[in-house]
């Protein structure tokens, strides 16, 4: 089966926060919205027909993670990525930022540290600030258009006391794919030092030949004893509507530490609507719908390289290994980044996700959201050619 990425399909009137936010946040109800990241996407309709089905029995009453379901993140697990689970292993979350904040609490102390590396996804300073733990930041190097790890200042931040490290693996928003090298050295300095680590993998699934996703916690037995993982299937099949995402423990004490703070704050339980999406999800028709959405996503990737090359050489886009959201800098016009959102939100209406808000080294970046029809990506080219094609 071809399924369709082109159709323009209509968010009005269904909730959506990309659109419905657009004036509060952006300032202008009307812009071009590609910001927050879910797709504008259909959603497989073998997912759809999975919860009408479901639908048809009458009763909706307390419905548990059962079998089914465990075996099919199990069976995606191993097939997406070489990685041997256990259905034992796995743990309900309603979200990836509602476990890291549980893990967070489960795994340190008010007052100890807790690193990332920035820029980053927002949500993971939250979870540090909001628990009262201290943010610690590793700052990513952004050379030759990419980003790259400082092993050295990795080292020097871990050896001061960090207690817990959330990776972003993929990291959002620099698409970077970190190959199996860097989770090595990344893994050997926290074994080094006894650090916890939080894998965030939800973007896993949403990779570009011929980069490749490797679980942090596949490396070795050892690693896999000191980390949790995240992941869901909420980003590759446009679900994140349905709140539901989970963890991965190999290790029995950390699951139960794990386990007993989301008791504690009664998260433990998941929708019916999430358990069958899930299921339909993590399939044959889920890994055929996957390669689609990827070569279209590539096209859209290969559409604004060609573009800007052409139109706006100043704006470089930087190289997406992983994940739909392309990570742009506009450094190059030398303007202030304060004049850079109006400019965007303003002149040219789109709605971009503001690089600040990744952490200062975001400054004069913008995050671009092109899970979306062509038609939609052409349109918003334009609009920046507008703006930034004759500065
Ligand atoms: C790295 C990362 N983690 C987590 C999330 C959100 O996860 P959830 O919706 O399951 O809370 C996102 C969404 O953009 C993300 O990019």
């Amino acid at each position: 089966m071809k399924y369709d990425f082109s159709t323009i399909i209509d968010r009005a009137n269904t909730s959506a926060i990309k659109l419905d936010r657009l004036n509060s946040l952006f300032g202008n109800a009307q812009a071009l919205p590609m910001w927050v990241a879910d797709m504008d996407f259909a959603t497989p309709p073998f997912i759809i027909n999975r919860l009408i089905q479901r639908l048809n029995h009458p009763i909706l009453g307390y419905t548990h993670a059962d079998d089914a379901y465990n075996n099919a993140i199990v069976q995606w697990q191993y097939n997406q990525h070489g990685w041997e689970i256990q259905p034992s292993w796995l743990a309900f979350t309603p979200g990836i930022v509602a476990g890291l904040n549980h893990a967070v609490q489960a795994f340190t102390q008010p007052g100890e540290k807790v690193l990332v590396q920035t820029p980053v996804y927002h949500p993971f300073f939250y979870a540090i600030n909001n628990n009262g733990r201290e943010l610690i930041k590793s700052p990513l190097t952004y050379i030759d258009n990419s980003y790259h790890i400082d092993f050295q200042a990795l080292e020097e931040k871990m050896k001061g006391g960090v207690k817990l490290f959330i990776l972003c693996n993929p990291h959002n928003p620099v698409g970077r794919v970190w190959t199996k090298d860097e989770l090595a050295k990344m893994a050997e300095i926290c074994l080094k030092y006894d650090v916890t680590v939080i894998s965030d993998e939800i973007h896993a699934d949403l990779i570009f030949k011929p980069h490749k996703h490797v679980p942090f916690a596949s490396l070795s037995p050892q690693i896999a004893e000191k980390t949790i993982t995240f992941n869901s299937a909420s980003k590759t099949f446009n679900i994140a509507g349905l709140t539901s995402a989970y963890a991965i423990l190999s290790n029995p004490d950390m699951l139960e530490t794990y386990n007993r703070q989301v008791e504690l704050n009664g998260t433990g339980h998941g929708s019916i609507m999430g358990y069958e999406a899930v299921k339909a999800a993590y399939s044959a028709d889920g890994q055929m719908w996957l390669d689609q959405v990827l070569e279209y996503i590539g096209e859209n990737i290969a559409l604004v390289k060609e573009y800007l090359d052409a139109y706006i050489p100043k704006l470089t886009m930087v190289e997406l290994q992983g994940t739909y959201l392309l990570w742009l800098n506009f450094n190059a016009f030398g303007i202030n980044h304060s004049e850079l959102v109006r400019m965007l939100t303003r002149d040219a209406g789109l709605a971009l996700n503001d690089g600040q808000m990744f952490g200062l080294d975001g400054t004069g970046f913008f995050r671009m959201n092109i899970a979306t029809p062509k038609s939609n990506v052409q349109e918003a080219l334009e609009r920046l050619k507008k703006v930034f094609g004759s500065l």
